[in-house]
């Protein structure tokens, strides 16, 4: 009967034992202690063949009861245990969703490209075509084509930063106006018509100032035809001007000097502030002037390849920078390219 005595000793054991475990390795051990291949059970039942004949089925049943009695154990052990550690995971990781969110930084359009998608539209309504020409320009394109003599003092009216060339191209520069621009579009598509705005940034070599900046931009537009007139060219300004500043806004025209243009002008606008009656912002002269343009000069349609016979043009070049600061009241340029947020933001 020791065999019996050592199996209630056993289940004892294994019981007690297993009720003490509170993690999966404790109880890695313990299966093979009790109930592994080479565990205190399976050496026990190697024992039944020194039992008498007439006992070994009895205590053979008892074995095999014990056995599922273990594994049974064992398995809602292990259950138990496997839930308790992923609920101590899960609530080791709980996210508190009451907590309010972080607000995430987003970008925004600058003001000065909110000016220019807006024109960029505009013109587009009229059948202008969107392009773009090169920052860094050659001398030729900046002034000579654009009918600036070469000892002209309108060279004058803006300074130049020139570019030194590894190769030792001369006369490289940063363009000063995106006039250029003009020559470039006409040489591409002459003698064909054309409507064609040019926005980008250009340069001066100027103290900066809150009127000034050494980068800002413009937008150029030009227009060359058959028979294409001043009233053309006013008729396009007043259509820019109503949808730019709204309905019923007047445009003016004050002659003035481009040597690429004859005639040439400054456009105002009536004020949009007080509609022409006269306040701070107009200076009290109801006008507000927006920039400069014209007809384009019979010389510089000739260098695009147009002959000025046949063709006419009209064209005109605008700081959205200028319009944005008239818009928004803005009395200092440098706000736009300081990298300083706070102006920014206002207009995000
Ligand atoms: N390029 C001139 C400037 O930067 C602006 C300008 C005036 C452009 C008259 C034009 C124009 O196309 O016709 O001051």
């Amino acid at each position: 009967m020791t065999v019996i005595a050592d199996l209630v000793a056993l289940e004892q054991e294994a019981t007690a034992t297993l009720e003490a475990i509170t993690d999966l390795e404790s109880l890695a051990e313990w299966k093979s202690r009790f109930i592994g291949k080479s565990g205190a059970l399976t050496r026990l039942s190697r024992g039944l063949g020194t039992l008498p004949v007439d006992q070994r089925p009895d205590v053979g049943r008892r074995v095999n009861a014990l056995r599922e009695q273990l594994e049974a154990a064992f398995v809602v052990t292990e259950t138990h245990l496997k839930r308790t550690a992923q609920t101590a995971e899960l609530t080791a990781e709980r996210i508190d969703v009451t907590l309010p969110g972080r607000p995430l930084a987003l970008g925004y359009v600058h003001l000065t490209n909110q000016v220019l998608l807006q024109v960029q539209t505009i013109f587009a309504e009229m059948g202008f075509h969107v392009t773009e020409s090169p920052e860094v320009e050659l001398d030729a394109y900046n002034f000579s084509l654009l009918n600036f003599p070469d000892d002209h003092p309108a060279r004058d009216m803006q300074d130049t930063f020139y570019v030194e060339v590894p190769d030792g191209t001369p006369s490289v520069l940063l363009r000063t106006h995106t006039s250029p621009g003009q020559i470039r579009v006409m040489r591409e598509r002459a003698p064909a018509p054309l409507r064609i705005l040019l926005p980008g940034k250009v340069y001066r070599n100027e103290q900066v100032t809150v009127r000034s900046e050494m980068m800002f931009h413009q937008f150029e537009f030009l227009a060359v035809g058959r028979k294409i007139t001043l009233g053309d060219l006013k008729g396009t300004l007043a259509y820019f001007a109503e949808r730019m500043y709204g309905p019923g806004t007047q445009v003016r025209l004050r002659p003035s000097f481009f040597p690429f243009t004859e005639p040439s002008a400054e456009m105002d606008v009536s004020c949009f502030l007080c509609a022409g009656q006269g306040c701070r912002v107009c200076k009290h002269s109801g006008w507000l002037e927006i920039g400069g343009c014209g007809m384009v000069h019979p010389t510089v349609l000739r260098n695009g390849g147009y002959d000025p016979e046949h063709f006419s043009g009209f064209a005109g070049g605008f700081g959205p920078e200028r319009i944005a600061m008239l818009k928004y009241g803005i009395d200092d340029i440098r706000g736009f390219y300081s990298g300083e947020l706070r102006f920014l933001e206002q207009f995000g």
